[in-house]
């Protein structure tokens, strides 16, 4: 998490999150403008990915590497927006290649390859800097033991391992897929030991480890 004297901070921050949550993404400028630490925002489709890959698919495209690029596409605008918002600098290249020794303070960027999701380049971009702790924003206060939209009953899960993880996520793979966070992206975090915040509350990146959301570890 260390960059020279100054933190750097990955998050992936949910589309689901960026069309309900005004005054979250208020939070988020604020925490950013404020401080001096460095930023990498990997930003989701949301909305505007499925319901694009919908129309795409109304019309006929059923090439699922073209409705997975227009989800990127849609992730890419959502992206231009919240760069713009935050005053960052937008970046369309593959995560893998991030790099902030370049006077970028605040990176945003959207999706890359087809079949991947946001959380799957974030999870690339937190490897990229050395990033110990991935914070995954959506929706959801965090890990549930079932879907909360669908089962009022549903049990928050304040911190579970990766293999718990997997148990509770569906793998199914399509344009537009619905994870509370992408189990390939999982795979990569487990694979390089990066641990995952799940959460609603973006003061959970500057209260770490103190959360109020799930941490998969
Ligand atoms: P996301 O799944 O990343 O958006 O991309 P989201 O659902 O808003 O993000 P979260 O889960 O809330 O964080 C939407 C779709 O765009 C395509 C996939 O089809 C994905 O389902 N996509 C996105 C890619 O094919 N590759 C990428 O790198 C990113």
């Amino acid at each position: 998490m260390k960059n020279e004297d100054k933190l750097t901070f990955v998050i992936s921050l949910g589309g689901s999150f960026l069309f309900s949550n005004f005054d979250g993404l208020a939070q988020l400028k604020k925490i950013v403008n404020s401080r001096r630490d460095k930023f990498v925002i990997i930003v989701g489709g949301g909305k505007l990915a499925r319901d694009y890959i919908n129309f795409g698919k109304s019309i006929g495209i059923s090439d699922t590497t073209e409705l997975h690029n227009i989800g990127i596409k849609s992730t890419q605008l959502n992206a231009y927006v919240i760069s713009k918002y935050l005053n960052g600098n937008f970046f369309e290249g593959n995560p893998k290649n991030i790099k902030l020794d370049n006077g970028v303070r605040v990176l945003v960027s959207g999706g890359y390859k087809p079949g991947w999701t946001t959380d799957v380049g974030s999870a690339y971009a937190a490897i990229s800097i050395g990033a110990k702790v991935l914070f995954n924003i959506s929706k959801e206060r965090g890990v549930y033991d079932s879907d909360p939209k669908m089962n009022q009953r549903a049990k928050f899960i304040k911190k579970l391992n990766f293999r718990r993880l997997y148990e509770l996520t569906n793998t199914e793979r399509y344009p537009g897929m619905d994870y509370i966070f992408d189990p390939k992206a999982a795979k990569i975090c487990e694979k390089n030991d990066i641990k995952v915040v799940v959460t609603k509350d973006v003061d959970d990146i500057i209260n770490y480890p103190k959360i109020s959301g799930s941490i998969i570890e």
